[in-house]
């Protein structure tokens, strides 16, 4: 659901912004250490609490300054416009305001601007640990299946309780008890994860195949666990092991989506732009199956537009997020790198020393 207006104070080099935005295409110009990249973590920070370069609350406040303010209005399903703000202070407390309302959950953030963020570090998806897969995942399950947030918390929470126990237990039969609300709640997660990757990858396969028509791509879900032996067996069988690990070795917190090309790991065959390429494929993939299946828009945040793509590649990437209809926030430290992708409806923003100026 797209922004309409942005205000942002006290946040990184920026002292004050105040700006109208564009529905379609906004982009943020300006040179190295300007404040571009602050702007798209401002506007992530309003989606999910959190920045997605730091997680010390204090590297994110300005300088010398005890707290910031992301405000903001948003248009909803009904086009109506509603503010929307967090405020952070250096004590680490949080204070979010939808629609008027103080005292709302950053799910609650999460659940009106639905972001997509691609930049340069976001490699990690296709090149890194399952966990920044898992998180894919659960951004599109998260949308999709109301349950899914409270079973996903009440599991991580048993599951730590159970790792406790692990340590103390004499028997198994300490923990049966534990275990069978915990299998319970794991194969309902692994459900909704499995039906989620199955609905998305169509999407996702049809992109890739767009972006990188070279390549048959396969998407294969993981769900953590041996797929013939149901959770409790495993949790029951693996007790022995679980103890003297110290954890719970095997569950819903080890799933991972396997990308492989022609049957090869994507990070043994791919080049860095061809990288950046399907980590855009997979992100409009998610954003655009969530428009099919709830008819909300996600905004899309792509921080150094112009980085690892040749020209042709940017003009597809571009012609694929115009084709969404979406809200989308590109940075570039030239205008030349973005020319392809204006038309009348974007907004150009200079950036220069924290100061952000309509163009
Ligand atoms: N807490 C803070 N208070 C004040 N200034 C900060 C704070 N944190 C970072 N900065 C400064 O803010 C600027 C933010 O730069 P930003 O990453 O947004 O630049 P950019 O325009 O994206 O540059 P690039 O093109 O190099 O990516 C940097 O100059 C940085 O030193
Ligand atoms: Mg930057």
């Amino acid at each position: 659901m797209p922004l309409t207006r942005l205000i942002v104070q006290q946040f990184r080099n920026i002292k004050a912004c105040d700006i109208e935005l564009s529905t379609g295409f906004n982009f943020l110009i300006g040179p190295n250490g300007s404040g571009k990249t602050s702007v798209l973590e401002a506007i992530y920070l309003l989606g999910h609490g959190r920045s997605f370069k730091s997680s010390l609350t204090g590297r994110i406040i300005q300088n010398e300054c005890d707290e910031l303010f992301v405000h903001g209005r948003f248009l909803n399903s009904d086009q109506f416009e509603l503010p929307i703000g967090i405020n952070k202070q250096r004590d680490g407390t949080t204070e979010v305001k939808i629609g008027g309302q103080s005292g709302q959950k950053l799910a609650q953030l999460a659940q009106v601007l639905p972001l997509q963020l691609i930049h340069p570090e976001g490699f990690d998806l296709l090149t890194d640990g399952p966990k920044f897969r898992r998180a894919f995942i659960d951004w599109g399950v998260f949308h999709t299946e109301s349950a899914f947030f409270d079973a996903w918390g009440r599991f991580k929470r048993l599951n730590k309780q159970r790792n406790a126990l692990l340590k103390t237990a004499r028997s198994y039969r300490e923990l049966s008890y534990w275990d069978q609300e915990m299998a319970r709640l794991a194969e309902s997660i692994s459900q909704w994860r499995s039906d989620y990757i199955e609905q998305m990858k169509v999407v996702a396969e049809q992109i890739c195949r767009e972006f990188l028509p070279e390549f048959d791509i396969q998407l294969k879900y993981y769900r953590g666990w041996d797929k013939d032996t149901p959770y409790q067996e495993i949790l029951e069988k693996n007790f022995e092991r679980d103890q003297s690990l110290g954890y719970t070795f095997s569950g819903p917190n080890k799933a991972d989506l396997r990308i492989k090309l022609n049957g090869t790991p994507v990070e043994d065959v791919l080049s860095r732009g061809q990288l950046k390429l399907m980590v855009c494929a997979l992100r409009v993939a998610q954003g655009q199956h969530l428009t099919q299946v709830t008819k909300k828009q996600c905004i899309y945040l792509i921080d150094d537009f112009a980085s690892e793509l040749d020209s042709q590649r940017r003009s597809r990437l571009a012609e694929c997020l115009k084709a969404t209809g979406a809200q989308v926030f590109v940075s570039s430290i030239t205008e030349s790198q973005i020319a392809d992708m204006r038309d009348d409806n974007g907004q150009v923003f200079h950036v220069e020393h924290g100061k952000i100026e309509q163009g």
